[in-house]
């Protein structure tokens, strides 16, 4: 099995139609533009419509990754929905996209891990590629927070928004080289994962409710100085963490795809790690944080404007509620 890797090959993002912008915000609660482009680079956020739902957006960020991996949706085996903002308590948002896209055979689960969802969702798919159970995968980041956020909370409200993003992940051999170019660490694919969780910082970032605790859906709150803190350390160490597996250094890197939470939590880890702020990819600008979205919507709009080219290493990473973080590293 060691020349067996997971290969990356197709992704796709959604975001919903409706777009509000800080201005907007503005007009319905006491904050201001220049406030929350100052303290996270956000100036603007999809969010979902009435009725608009989690899976909705999953089933079309789904479709567009099939589509540019030419892969037909009854070839998928295994669909991974990352949210930690499902459709219902239960059954999950998987089997619900499962159903969407027609498929009857396979398994699909969600898995939640808040932020860091994307990236324990590829950790899990890739494992499931590697030991030969599973030979095309559907890995998605979908979520409306809105549906979580205190709108009262101009502190947490003002920070996320919603969307989706998904990659195909395929069965590919560890042989598949670059032209000129040998070992495992030049073969296209997952290079390798990274997990982490630290359940003693519950209490930094949660949501107020749940099924068996408060029997409601409760909303997000948040100590923002103490995750900026932890975000930018977690963050920082797990490249180093995933670098260092590889044999690499930072200065391999062609790309950091990290969770879109703050554009000050992005330039922390970026000086941190002394990676170049151009080989950062950033969307929280334009998106806010969208959770375990984040990471395939920004690697989605990478992709197809050009920038992350075949062969390209690219570091995915991500910190989040629980607290959880991890990375995956990948040859393009
Ligand atoms: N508009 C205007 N003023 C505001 C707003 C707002 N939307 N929100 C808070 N303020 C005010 C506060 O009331 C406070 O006023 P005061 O000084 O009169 O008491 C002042 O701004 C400063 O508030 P702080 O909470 O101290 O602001 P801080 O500088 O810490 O910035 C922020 C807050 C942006 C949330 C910051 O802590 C942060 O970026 N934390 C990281 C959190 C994050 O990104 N979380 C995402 C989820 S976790 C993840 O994805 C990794």
């Amino acid at each position: 099995m060691k020349n067996v890797r997971s290969q990356i090959i197709g992704c796709g993002s959604h975001l919903p139609e409706r777009v509000v912008t800080n201005a907007d915000l503005a007009k319905q609660m006491e904050t201001s533009e220049d406030w929350i482009v100052t303290r996270t680079g956000i100036t603007q956020r999809y969010l979902a419509s009435e009725g608009e739902l989690t899976s909705d957006l999953a089933v079309r960020a789904a479709e567009k990754a099939l589509e540019h991996a030419g892969v037909n949706a009854d070839e998928v085996e295994l669909i991974i929905v990352c949210t930690t903002t499902p459709d219902d308590t239960f059954p999950s948002t998987a089997t619900r996209v499962q159903a969407r896209l027609g498929l009857t055979r396979g398994f699909a689960f969600d898995i939640q891990a808040v932020c860091s969802g994307f990236v324990y969702g590829l950790a899990v798919a890739n494992n499931f590629i590697k030991t030969g159970q599973v030979g095309t995968a559907l890995v998605i980041g979908a979520e409306t927070y809105s549906r979580i956020l205190d709108w009262d909370d101009r502190t947490t409200s003002v920070l996320f928004g919603d969307g989706a993003g998904a990659v195909v992940l395929r069965a590919g051999n560890g042989d598949d080289v670059l032209p000129g170019e040998d070992g495992w660490g030049s073969a296209r694919g997952v290079l390798s994962t990274h997990l982490h969780s630290d359940g003693r910082h519950r209490d930094i970032l949660y949501v107020d409710g749940g099924p068996s605790a408060t029997q409601t859906v409760g909303y997000l709150r948040m100590a923002g100085k103490e995750v900026f803190r932890h975000a930018v350390v977690s963050l920082a160490s797990v490249a180093e963490e995933a670098m260092a597996a590889n044999g690499m250094t930072i200065e391999n890197l062609d790309w950091l795809v990290p969770h879109q939470a703050n554009l000050r939590i992005l330039e922390g880890v970026a000086r941190k790690l002394g990676i170049e702020r151009d080989k950062v990819v950033v969307t929280v600008d334009r998106h806010a944080n969208t959770s375990a979205a984040s990471i395939p919507l920004a690697l989605d709009e990478a992709i197809r404007d050009g920038r992350v080219k075949r062969g390209d290493l690219v570091l995915l990473e991500a910190m989040g509620g629980g607290l959880t973080w991890g990375a995956a590293l990948v040859r393009w």
